[in-house]
């Protein structure tokens, strides 16, 4: 195949190059289109857009195959911890076993919070969202630690990312017990990631919550399944504010917001709520589906599709394994598991479906196991964040490590022709006349 693109344009025709990535993925380079032709190219959504070289994470849609820093998801899920992965994801290879004692020390060194921090928690009313305050705090966070601010050497960066790693984990159980008005539990030295985490949400002062181990093998393998996807919405978000030198905090903390939206992150939540409404209200599922196909209809299937995916999601399959396991391992039956598992199996017969080759994404399943946990609605997407940090934290050091220049997209404008400033006195209250443009 070709190494060169060609583009005509008004009869003059272009090379341009063709980069190759790993696996044989291609790509028109078009750094040098605008100044060579005049012209930028057009892709709302970017669904055919390259934003940069990454070597973190290789997601191939149509053959549902995910591996971080080449190792497939599968055989992580099966075979490593988050605190592990974190460091595969951040350094490129799984760490020695000293590295990852010296790793899994500084998560532990770093997993309290400032206790002036926890006084801002008195200040956001028990309804405020979760996610916001998620945001909020990595922010507030970074104010007491600003020798973090400035990464110029590896120790201080990786002491950051471990911090922010680590305590993320603290400021979302934190933040989930003083919307119950419970005092706030501090995390234990001896417990591993996820039971400290658990601890955190679910201790009292008068009795210690014992993480069950299937429920934390469960959140392992959630934040495992998690932790990156290549460009989605959300590292995108936290590589351009990166692009132009914020640091880490301030990158992370808006790839929260981006992850916030219900077609990204916020989609596990949506997900349940759906699921919930369904079996409530009993809702025969063939009419939902066909409810979902309507051409005018706003009801998506949530949990379903994906922008790259156009198979099944390889961290669904895991997680509807896992959701099995969890409810059957902690007696709980849930019958929002059957409504989904039934409700997939509609869809993926339904010609809609199968047409638009929409599958089970990683949000049509982890909401019933994080509901099985005891962790509520309003937070499933903060340990969606949770589990992203170190692909955001991998991305943010990409950008801040790498040459690349700020990012700043072009446009297509399509707004007003010049026209004049008109005097308030001079305008109709119908809005402008022709006679006001500058034409
Ligand atoms: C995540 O990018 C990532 O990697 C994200 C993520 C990660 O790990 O970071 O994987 C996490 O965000 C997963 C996605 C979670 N979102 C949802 O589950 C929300 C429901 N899904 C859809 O909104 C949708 O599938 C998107 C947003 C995920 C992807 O949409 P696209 O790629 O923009 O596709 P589209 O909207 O152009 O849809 C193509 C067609 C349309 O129908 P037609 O106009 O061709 O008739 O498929 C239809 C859509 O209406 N369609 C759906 C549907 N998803 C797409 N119809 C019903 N239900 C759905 N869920």
């Amino acid at each position: 195949m070709s190494d060169t693109a060609k583009i005509v344009i008004g009869g003059a025709a272009h090379d341009l190059p063709i980069v190759v990535g790993t696996e044989g993925d291609r790509a028109v380079d078009i750094t040098k289109l605008r100044v060579t032709t005049g012209h930028v190219t057009l892709d709302e959504g970017y669904a055919n857009t390259g934003s940069c070289r990454s070597a973190i994470t290789f997601v191939d849609g149509e053959k549902g195959i995910l591996r971080y820093r080449g190792i497939p998801i599968e055989q992580l899920a099966m075979n490593s911890t988050f605190v592990e992965t974190c460091w595969l994801l951040i350094y490129g290879r799984l760490p020695t076993q000293e590295q990852l004692k010296t790793w899994s020390g500084l998560f532990t060194r770093y997993e309290m919070i400032h206790e002036g921090l926890y006084k801002h928690f008195d200040g956001f009313p028990p309804t405020g969202h979760p996610m916001a305050i998620l945001s909020a705090m990595i922010n507030a966070g970074s104010c007491y630690e600003p020798d973090m601010m400035e990464m110029e050497s590896d120790t201080t960066f990786q002491v950051a990312a471990a911090r922010l790693i680590s305590k993320i984990r603290t400021i979302a159980a934190a933040s989930y017990k003083a919307s119950i008005g419970q005092p706030i539990v501090y995390p234990k030295p001896h417990l591993d990631y996820c039971s400290n985490f658990l601890h955190m949400m679910f201790s009292l002062p008068y009795r210690d919550y014992e993480p069950d181990p299937d429920s934390v093998a469960a959140l392992q393998m959630i934040l495992i399944l998690h932790a990156d996807h290549e460009q989605n919405c959300s590292s995108s978000t936290v590589r351009m504010v990166a692009s132009s030198g914020a640091n880490m905090f301030a990158s992370c903390a808006a790839g929260v917001c981006a992850l916030w939206g219900r077609l990204h992150g916020g989609a596990n939540a949506a997900v349940v709520e759906m699921l919930q409404q369904l079996h409530d209200q009993r809702v025969d599922l063939k009419e939902y589906v066909t409810l979902v196909k309507g051409k005018e209809s706003p009801v998506r299937l949530m949990g379903f599709g994906h922008r790259v995916y156009k198979q099944y999601d390889p961290r669904a399959t895991i997680l509807k394994e896992v959701a099995d396991r969890l409810l059957g391992r902690l007696k709980r039956p849930d019958p929002l598991l059957e409504i989904a598992k039934r409700l997939e199996d509609v869809a993926l017969n339904d010609p809609y479906f199968i047409e638009r080759r929409l599958y089970p994404n990683v949000d049509f399943y982890s909401g019933v196991i994080l509901r099985a946990m005891g962790i509520p609605v309003n937070m499933f997407t903060v340990m969606f964040a949770m589990g992203r940090m170190p692909g955001w934290i991998a991305n943010w050091k990409e950008v801040h490590n790498g040459a690349i220049a700020l990012y700043r997209p072009r446009q297509v404008y399509v707004g007003e022709p010049e026209r004049r400033y008109v005097p308030i006195h001079e305008r109709s209250a119908a809005g402008e006349s022709g006679r006001e443009s500058g034409r």
